[in-house]
């Protein structure tokens, strides 16, 4: 019903993947399958609720109405069976804006904040940018998938000087869903050490086949004022262009602290277009991203069976959520700048390097799916190309 397959010509259309190419790896002739948003056109029912709203003609200021919020409950309950009041929710322009104003509002300067690397390299300079210090509770790979190393995290957390941990959930880039259980170890840790538990769950949606998302605030009641949830419909229907994240925070004192700061920054009303199309994707989006995640997984099939047929040396791991596919790319034997060299100068695709993501990504690269497939297989068989020559 919705073709992906549909190839879009973004350029000149200011899009960072396209446009900020040359600034990040040093030309814009290259394939991009970096930055995280999708080549996808959004369905008519978008489109045609943005047009709607232009054609209205007068765009004055804007309030976020009853309706707005009660997309995103209905969305959050019939979609991940959280329940929220109108006042446990709060809307901030993006994640990452939300996850600086948590840091701002909770921990002072010098506090230590817990992340698990390889991570979404935003986490440590938003920390690291607030002049607070990041605490690495490093991901280990263990029987083929990533897992977390609780005893590591215990010792980070009952540091005195330790006020806060930032979740990724699911895990960009390693692609995890963590299980009910993981998630009780983490929120268990952090409540006996009080530290704050942020988590970003801006991929809630994307997630594949076999594998079920549990909200942090499902896992257990009594940990809830010491969570937030942070996320958007953003990923999910490839509208980070229009600003529509939210965060869900059921310590009303808290929120009280954050809602109090969004006004004083002036940035408590609403982009007109925004408001809109969070309530009419929370709406209506259901079906379209059903069908989203069939073709994605399709996509990560795709990729996987080119890269283990045709190409030495690179490992792909099958995510279980997000469009971000990690590939350990250290059988190439290459170093860091070798292994960016080949991707970057020698196949001509723009990917983001696994390094970026902290030290523990080195030797692995970051490959965004979320493309029409034949957009995918000309990336990977110039990779293939590449790595043929190197090898001749
Ligand atoms: C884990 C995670 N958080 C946040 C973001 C960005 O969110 P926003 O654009 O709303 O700031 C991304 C984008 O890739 C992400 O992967």
């Amino acid at each position: 019903m919705y073709n992906f397959d549909l190839a879009i010509d973004r350029k000149n259309t200011s899009s960072v993947k396209y446009e900020e190419m040359g600034l990040k790896f040093g030309s814009n002739d290259l394939l991009p399958f970096w930055v995280a948003d999708m080549d996808f056109k959004c369905p008519d029912f978008m489109i045609d609720c943005l047009v709607k709203r232009a054609n209205h003609g007068v765009f004055g200021y804007t309030k976020r109405m009853p309706e707005y919020y009660g997309a995103i409950i209905n969305w959050l309950d019939t979609r991940h069976n959280i329940t929220v009041k109108r006042e446990e929710l709060e809307y901030g322009p993006g994640v990452v804006f939300l996850l600086n104003m948590m840091i701002r509002k909770f921990t002072n300067e010098g506090d230590k904040i817990i992340i698990q690397t390889p991570v979404y390299y935003p986490f440590k300079a938003v920390i690291e940018g607030n002049k607070r210090v990041v605490s690495d509770n490093t991901l280990v790979f263990e029987d083929g998938k990533y897992v977390m190393d609780f005893e590591d995290l215990e010792k980070k957390a009952s540091n005195p000087e330790c006020k806060m941990m930032i979740l990724c959930s699911p895990h960009n880039p390693v692609g995890r869903v963590w299980t009910k259980d993981e998630l009780r170890k983490v929120g268990e840790i952090c409540f006996k050490n009080d530290v704050l538990l942020v988590s970003d769950e801006i991929h809630y949606d994307l997630v594949y086949s076999g594998y079920e998302h549990t909200p942090m605030i499902n896992v257990d009641e009594k940990w809830n004022k010491n969570i937030i949830i942070c996320t958007a419909p953003s990923k999910t229907f490839n509208i980070a262009g229009l600003h529509t994240a939210f965060c869900i925070i059921k310590d009303e004192e808290k929120m009280n602290a954050y809602r109090s700061e969004l006004g004083l920054l002036d940035l408590n009303r609403s982009n007109s277009f925004s408001r809109e199309i969070t309530q009419a994707v929370y709406e209506n989006g259901a079906e379209y991203v059903d069908e989203l995640v069939k073709y994605l997984e399709g996509n990560m099939n795709f990729v996987y069976d080119f890269i283990t047929e045709n190409i030495k040396g690179i490992t792909p791991y099958k995510m279980q959520a997000t469009y971000l596919m990690w590939m350990d790319c250290k059988g190439l034997g290459l170093d860091t700048k070798d292994i960016d060299k080949l991707f970057f100068e020698d196949a001509k695709i723009a990917l983001d390097s696994g390094h970026w993501f902290g030290e523990v990504g080195e030797g692995f690269m970051r490959i965004n799916i979320a493309c029409p497939r034949a957009m995918l297989k000309e990336g990977l068989e110039r990779l293939r190309d590449a790595v043929n020559a190197i090898n001749k």
